[in-house]
């Protein structure tokens, strides 16, 4: 009998990449689709997903390290998500929870209010996106304070539509042509530890903490940015887009402290980080603070689209049609959603800590390896690692991330850069011990081969 992707122990590549029917799909979409997609150098033309596998359109099976960008955090069409998405369509596809209801609705929000680390009641908005929970986030930060200014980080990544790119800040090519933007954000540099981006005035006696809560106290909060006009500090626990970089565990405590001694909202964008990637449901959850809004998408919903803002209750103090959303939460959404929380909740997130640990140890001994590996970070399934020239200067090195990028994939792995060097390892949270030892293999002759 023929073997099945899923029974494959390997990545199997029968063709050059794209193959034919690979290549004349992605000269069709050259011609008819935006071409703004920030799409790598390599060219994946998926056909079918299951569990860590995808067979592109030409046969050839990719162990897939990226879960299309971090969001098929249960696997490709696992069959209990499937079940419970067509179980809810042969019932009830939309009604709209705007203006009528239902019960998945309330279910769901009940669940996140049971998870999400805030403290006391939550009330949740439900949207499509990553960018439509941030931009609820926005509009409910300046009602419910007065106030309209934010503090966001540089490299951040929170959307790109209009409110949220006012926050965004990974790339000059977001920005470039859309002119002024829409909302009063200062930047600030986030805290990197393995790239202090503070000097001596800020850090004094102390590291990356120290300068980042400087930075805020006595150079924003003492001159552009006076602390009772500020609405919230929006921050990813861990950065995505901008290098998957974790933000001190003592720093987000202090950003707690700071907001609350001056009445600031703290914002959690968790649509990357969240749903059980770090190897606990929130990356926040790793330093015990509570946010006072949390947003979330990606992994939520095991590939449909559904995004939320999930509130202190007492915030949400505001009148109807101040913001609601036509198709945000969808009831085939949000029954995936569902059942992607039990199994998140039965075993995968400590699945993600356990096959994340080994994971992680094994990208570091490449590190002990290869010199052109500066940094290996990260919590549970959600690791970058950085390239570099070499240790001394630890000068950035985007052209070999770009080809070990490259030379994985024509080996069947799929990994995704992110940052200007780097490359995130974002797979499903089923991932395997043999999965991994089977990625490791592949990354190690790519370093070899690109270096
Ligand atoms: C942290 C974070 N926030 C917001 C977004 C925007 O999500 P979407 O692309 O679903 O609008 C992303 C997407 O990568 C993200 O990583």
């Amino acid at each position: 009998m023929m073997a099945t992707a899923t029974a494959l122990r390997r990545p199997e590549i029968k063709t050059e990449l794209p193959g034919p029917k690979g290549r004349a799909i992605v000269a069709a979409d050259a011609q008819f689709v935006n071409p703004a997609y920030p799409r790598p150098d390599f060219k994946l033309v998926a056909e079918r997903g299951e569990g860590v596998w995808v067979t592109d359109v030409d046969g050839n099976v990719f162990l897939d390290c990226n879960a299309g960008v971090a969001v098929c955090s249960t696997g490709h069409c696992h069959p209990e998500v499937v079940r419970a998405i067509q179980d809810q369509t042969a019932q009830l596809i939309h009604m709209c929870g705007t203006d009528y209801y239902y019960q998945g609705m309330p279910d769901l929000a009940r669940k996140l209010d049971e998870i999400v680390p805030i403290e006391g009641p939550t009330r949740t908005h439900f949207g499509n996106s990553g960018t439509e929970a941030v931009e609820m986030a926005l509009k409910l930060a300046m009602h419910a304070t007065g106030r309209e200014k934010f503090i966001s980080f540089f490299r951040s990544f929170h959307g790109r539509t209009l409110g949220s790119l006012s926050l965004t800040s990974s790339k000059a090519a977001q920005r470039l042509g859309f002119k002024r933007q829409v909302l009063d954000v200062v930047h600030m540099p986030f805290p990197n530890e393995y790239r202090n981006p503070f000097g001596d005035d800020d850090c004094g006696n102390g590291g990356v903490v120290e300068g980042a809560v400087n930075w805020i106290e006595k150079r924003l909060f003492h001159t552009t940015t006076p602390p009772e006009e500020v609405a919230a500090i929006v921050i990813e626990p861990v950065q995505g887009e901008g290098g998957y970089v974790p933000a001190p565990a003592a720093f987000l405590r202090e950003l707690r402290r700071i907001c609350d001694e001056h009445g600031i909202l703290l914002i959690a964008d968790e649509v990357q980080s969240g749903m059980g990637r770090t190897g606990k449901m929130f990356a926040i959850d790793h330093s015990g603070v509570k946010a006072d809004v949390v947003c979330i998408a990606k992994g939520i919903a095991s590939g449909l689209p559904l995004g939320a803002c999930v509130a202190r209750a007492d915030l949400m103090d505001w009148k109807k049609g101040a913001h609601a959303s036509t198709f945000g939460g969808n009831p085939v959404a949000i029954a995936a959603a569902l059942k992607t929380i039990e199994l998140l909740q039965r075993e995968l997130v400590a699945n993600a800590a356990e096959v994340g640990a080994y994971l992680k140890s094994g990208l570091q001994e490449l590190m002990a390896k290869y010199d052109c590996i500066g940094d290996v970070r990260g919590m549970g399934l959600m690791i970058g690692v950085e390239f570099i020239t070499d240790r001394a200067s630890k000068q950035r090195n985007p052209e070999l991330r770009d080809r070990v990028e490259m030379a994985a994939f024509n080996r069947g792995l799929i990994l995704l850069g992110c940052g200007e060097n780097s490359i995130r390892w974002s797979p499903p949270l089923i991932l395997e011990r043999d999965h991994v030892d089977v990625a490791l293999e592949i990354f190690d002759e790519a370093i070899t081969e690109s270096r």
